[in-house]
């Protein structure tokens, strides 16, 4: 008993070392309390994570106290799915949305992929399903169909390519065809067109209608207004933010490159255009410097509980593990090996 409440304390303490200034959105700020009643929750699905050799993958976008209280890793979805694709473990728990554990159910066929999030959608990924791409498929039949990670495994098995916001103009510029069928994001798909421009590439890349209900909440006028107030502040845009804002931006990167950005320079202020879990872990490893500007979050990523992740790893309903058919994990398979080979190439 004696033991357990000084391990619980030590848990507390590392906790709050890390999390004390952190204060974005609904995550934090972080008390001493608060770290002391996390602290069992932590240390229990730490124990259970070692007994049944199962790891936590999770999205820059999660509360801190995730990635940094049970978190095995932490990155942008290209990270997690390499992540995915060379761990040993028997369980894997994705703390993130479903897409992201279904791309890892389809590397690891045989192990158990658990999503303890409660609202499991995208509003990307919900937005187009396999028969709709089908449909497509016979409307533009020479094009080349690119999906977005942000979708399901089902659209992903009816696609050619898979990207992320980590590859996707140096995938689409690679793929050795002149039409590409970009899918969902409509926001990304412009960003891709002005950007094939920007390279000089020649090609028709034709894209769907959906967008990210955080994403496309930024706009200019803000960006433009907090420079106004904010000199020497540095704005970080993600690709699926509108064209307009990324010409505002001073940087276009996926969470993972933004992350980099803000370890490799050094300016007064930084605003960042994305989900605000980013600017969280940002306040957890670079505690010195200063971020400013709107919180909007993804109630999606957002609805991962740390309680959620302790009654996953003891005891999992159906709804929290990721199934696929043959079918479907194989075609989805064969889309994101296809994004591996041209992330992967030289040049
Ligand atoms: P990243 O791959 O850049 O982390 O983006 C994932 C996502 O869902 C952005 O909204
Ligand atoms: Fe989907 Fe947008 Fe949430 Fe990312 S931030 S998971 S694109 S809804």
């Amino acid at each position: 008993m004696i033991q357990t409440a000084t391990a619980e304390n030590a848990t507390a303490q590392r906790l709050f070392e890390k999390l004390k200034g952190v204060a974005v959105g609904t995550s934090g700020p972080y008390t001493w309390e608060r770290c002391v009643e996390l602290a069992p929750l932590v240390d229990e699905i730490n124990r259970l994570k070692h007994e049944k050799n199962a790891v936590i993958l999770t999205h820059y976008y999660v509360h801190p106290e995730i990635t940094v209280g049970v978190g095995d890793f932490v990155g942008d979805s290209y990270k997690l799915a390499k992540d995915a694709k060379s761990t040993n473990a028997s369980i894997i728990v994705f703390a993130a949305v479903k897409f992201m554990a279904e791309t890892a159910k389809c590397l690891n066929p045989d192990k158990e992929v658990l999503v303890p999030s409660k609202q499991n959608g995208c509003s990307l990924a919900d937005a187009i399903t396999a028969e709709r791409v089908r449909e497509l498929r016979r409307e533009f039949p020479e094009h080349t169909f690119v999906c977005y990670i942000n979708t399901s495994a089902a659209v992903k098995a009816v696609c050619d390519v898979c990207v992320t916001s980590s590859n996707v103009y140096d995938i689409v510029q690679r793929i050795p065809s002149d039409k590409i069928y970009f899918l969902p994001d409509k926001l990304m798909g412009e960003n891709v067109q002005d950007e094939m421009k920007r390279r000089g590439v020649q090609k028709d890349v034709q894209i769907f209608s959906a967008t990210c209900y955080v994403h496309q909440q930024y706009d200019p006028e803000r960006v433009l207004r907090l420079r106004g107030k904010y000199p020497g502040l540095k704005v970080l845009s993600h690709p699926e933010c509108s064209p307009d804002v990324i010409r505002h931006a001073d940087h276009v990167a996926s969470t993972k490159g933004m992350m980099q950005y803000l370890r490799d320079t050094d300016a007064e202020a930084y605003l960042l255009l994305t989900e605000c879990g980013l600017a969280g872990r940002a306040q957890v490893e670079m505690p010195g410097k200063t971020f400013i500007g709107p919180c909007v979050e993804c109630r999606y990523m957002k609805s991962n509980a740390m309680q959620d992740i302790l009654r996953v790893l003891r005891a999992p309903d159906e709804d929290d593990r990721i199934v696929l058919s043959d079918d479907v994990r194989e075609g989805a398979l064969r889309c994101i090996n296809a994004m591996f080979h041209y992330a992967e190439m030289s040049g």
